[in-house]
């Protein structure tokens, strides 16, 4: 079995509230649950985990080590400056996959630069919340064909 931890950062508890121009009105509960149905159908092991806070998800990632074999991330604002979070991932070194609602290069000029991005297996973007699922899928296809 595959396992794929899926983080959220900050703000992203909010998605439905929050900017719903931008990013839609599903909440993660209801983007959560379509992942863990895919997951079911495709033999995914899935822990799902968000926190407004860096060190929480970098506690988690390293408790990813050994644990989990992908990983798929929206880090909300942290994409754009959070280089612990950058070291965390370099440091167990899991395949990671980027995800954001919305397109962020299309947006504000502080939102067109990813630290994640280079250390990334890729990232989706402008998609809103089916970019969850076709990044959990690239992230599946990634560690099936690197076995
Ligand atoms: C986001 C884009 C980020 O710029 C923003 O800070 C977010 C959400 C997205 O999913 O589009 O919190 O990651």
């Amino acid at each position: 079995m595959i396992r794929i931890l899926v983080l959220n950062g900050p703000n992203l508890n909010m998605l439905g509230v929050r900017e719903p121009a931008i990013y839609g009105s599903v909440g993660l509960g209801a983007i959560e649950d379509r992942l863990q149905k895919l997951a079911e159908a495709e033999g995914i092991e899935l822990q799902l985990f968000q926190s407004n806070h860096e060190g929480y998800l970098i506690d988690k990632i390293h408790e990813a080590y050994g644990a989990c074999d992908g990983i798929l991330i929206n880090p909300g604002a942290l994409t754009h400056y959070s280089y612990a979070l950058r070291d965390a991932l370099t440091t167990v070194a899991i395949p990671t996959v980027e995800v954001h609602l919305s397109n962020i290069h299309a947006r504000e000029s502080f939102r067109h630069h990813s630290v994640i991005a280079p250390i990334a297996v890729g990232q989706i973007a402008g998609f809103g919340a089916y970019g969850y699922e076709m990044g959990m899928m690239a992230l599946l296809q990634h560690l099936k064909a690197n076995r």
